[in-house]
């Protein structure tokens, strides 16, 4: 019996950029990630993925293994810090390390994280003193409209600042508070010293060295050493900035879709969606490389 090792029985696939907008996200096409991919063809994605923040690969028909073993291809798993989810229709199990995102409920209960409607710009996990640096969300259920994912990016909105917002933030830090289930900024609510960080205002990313600006609607909540009003007065100023549509790609899901983003520098958002319809995605996290500066 011949043996094949992984490398050669890797798919030769050459994939193919597509930029989404001006400044982020990148559809990558001619890839099946079922199959194994070659060191090359990784590198090549992995580099995309650094110079546009958000990939895009559509049309996949990935198992949670499938799922598990792309996650592998950015970096080292993030454990969940959530409970098991009771099941939906059609899932015998959940392998440790992913997520359900979604709004189905089973005997009244929610089997997901973030269930319902808009979410405001943020960067996940910023409410912890070591983030997470990337974000794949998989696509299994999709409502007829509406739960688009908006992603802004913080490097093009740093890049357009003029010098004297620049001056006015650079080298001050912000404290992010953990909010994800509230549709209001800041809101304290179950907020204790595990569930906030403080980080730079601009971040310089550790692959790229680029920098990007790391403050955002939901989370966060105060310029540190500045006045309530200044800070207020400067934060709005840069989520407004932020979110201008020159620096935000609209994701609109199809089912099978697979989009990583980078949380070093790029938010994102969520449309609302109808409540009577399902919405179910499978997520995994990277572990972070190093404390933001
Ligand atoms: C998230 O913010 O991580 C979820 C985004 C989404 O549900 O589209």
């Amino acid at each position: 019996m011949t043996m094949v090792s992984t490398s050669d029985a890797a798919t030769a696939a050459t994939p193919e950029f597509v930029p989404l907008s001006k400044h982020i996200g990148c559809e990558v096409k001619g890839i099946d990630l079922r199959k194994p991919l070659r060191p090359d063809t990784i590198s090549a994605i992995y580099r995309a993925w650094l110079d546009h923040a958000v990939l895009l690969f559509r049309d996949q028909d990935l198992s949670q293994e499938d799922l598990i073993r792309v996650t592998g291809h950015f970096g080292e798993f993030a454990p969940l810090g959530r409970p098991a989810h009771t099941l939906p229709k059609g899932f015998s199990r959940l392998l440790p390390n992913i997520m359900m995102i979604s709004n189905i409920r089973e005997n009244g209960e929610t089997i997901g994280a973030l269930p319902d409607g808009e979410m405001m710009f943020h960067h996940d996990t910023i409410h912890r003193e070591d983030p997470h640096k990337a974000t794949l969300l998989y696509s299994v259920e999709i409502p007829t409209y509406g739960g688009d994912t908006l992603f802004a990016s913080g490097t093009a909105a740093y890049d357009a600042l003029d010098a004297e917002v620049k001056a006015k933030v650079e080298g001050r830090r912000a404290v992010n508070y953990y909010v994800y289930n509230s549709v209001v900024r800041g809101d304290k609510q179950g907020v204790d010293a595990t569930s906030q960080a403080a980080h730079p205002v601009i971040r310089t990313h550790d692959e790229t060295n680029r920098k990007a600006i790391y403050v955002n609607r939901l989370m966060t909540v105060k310029i540190e050493g500045m006045s309530e009003q200044e800070s207020d007065t400067l934060l709005n100023f840069l989520f407004d900035h932020c979110e201008k549509p020159e620096f935000v790609y609209t994701h609109v899901w199809r089912k099978g879709d697979l989009v990583v983003w980078d949380n070093r520098c790029s938010s994102h958002a969520r449309t609302d969606f109808p409540s009577d319809q399902r919405r179910l995605l499978l997520r995994t996290t990277v572990k972070g490389t190093s404390r933001p500066y």
